[in-house]
């Protein structure tokens, strides 16, 4: 099996440390498309192209999570016109995806708040949930009006409730209550993040759950982020001396 995904002359995975949870922040999609002579949203076209073929090959290797940046509570601050063919993407990917729901056994998950988005996006949301619960392969959680503190803000409103309520005792606030409280809730926090697109900076992504991941910042743009190259981050993710602060 570990000779499914050798090259030739070169190192390959370790099937047996594979990361059990990779986040990636697809940043990159309107360079791409601009260094092509092409409209930003050819670039959001090719990025969500990326993004299949990525969850394909990710649960072909036996990764057990994978967490995407799909838009964030920021990037509200882009012109309409771009938020709505972000959204218009995500429509034509969620049809798609509650078609080949049963045979890519994905439980597909959404990280965000989903309220301010368009009935039709929240009904096919809800729809591929229900249909998630029947499958039981990689999970992939996109992460949609997404932001670390706003997910935070939202643990600690809960938890604040509960306490005020009486049926919490803030003596008793554990890591354990915040994470059950996250979106993350019930998934081991990232192994390896990975940012395509030359920036390096978290721009609000997971802010709780990165505290030990390790991070890989590229210079690739995430349309051309392919499996071979996805396949280098791993290997080299593998021959890291993770130390959470031990020896
Ligand atoms: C990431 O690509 C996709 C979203 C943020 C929705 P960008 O659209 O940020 O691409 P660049 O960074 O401008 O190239
Ligand atoms: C981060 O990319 C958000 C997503 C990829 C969804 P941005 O392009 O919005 O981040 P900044 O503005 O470079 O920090
Ligand atoms: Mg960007």
């Amino acid at each position: 099996m570990k000779k499914l995904f050798a090259k030739k002359n070169r190192a390959c995975i370790d099937k047996d440390k594979l990361p059990r949870h990779i986040a990636i922040i697809m940043d990159g999609n309107g360079r791409w498309a601009k260094k092509r002579g092409l409209a930003r949203s050819a670039g959001h076209y090719a990025g969500s192209e990326r993004f299949r073929s990525a969850a394909k090959y990710l649960q072909k290797l036996g990764v057990e999570h994978f967490t995407v940046y799909a838009f964030s509570t920021e990037n509200w601050k882009r012109p309409k016109e771009e938020v709505d063919g972000i959204f218009s993407l995500l429509e034509k990917y969620l049809y798609e995806a509650i078609n080949d729901l049963k045979d890519d056994n994905i439980v597909l998950s959404f990280w965000g708040d989903i309220s301010p988005l368009s009935p039709k996006l929240i009904e096919l949301i809800e729809e591929t949930n229900e249909l998630s619960k029947k499958n039981n392969g990689m999970h992939v959680n996109i992460c949609l009006n997404y932001g670390g503190r706003a997910e935070i803000t939202r643990a600690v409103k809960s938890i604040a409730n509960d306490c005020a309520a009486g049926v919490l005792n803030p003596d008793d606030i554990s890591d354990e209550v915040i994470e059950n409280r996250l979106y993350s809730k019930n998934t081991p926090p990232p192994d390896l993040l990975i940012r395509p697109g030359g920036e390096t900076r978290i721009s609000n992504f997971l802010l709780w759950q990165l505290a030990y991941s390790e991070m890989v910042f590229t210079d690739t743009l995430w349309p051309d982020l392919t499996d071979d190259k996805l396949e280098e981050i791993i290997i080299s993710f593998q021959q890291r001396n993770r130390r959470f602060g031990g020896l």
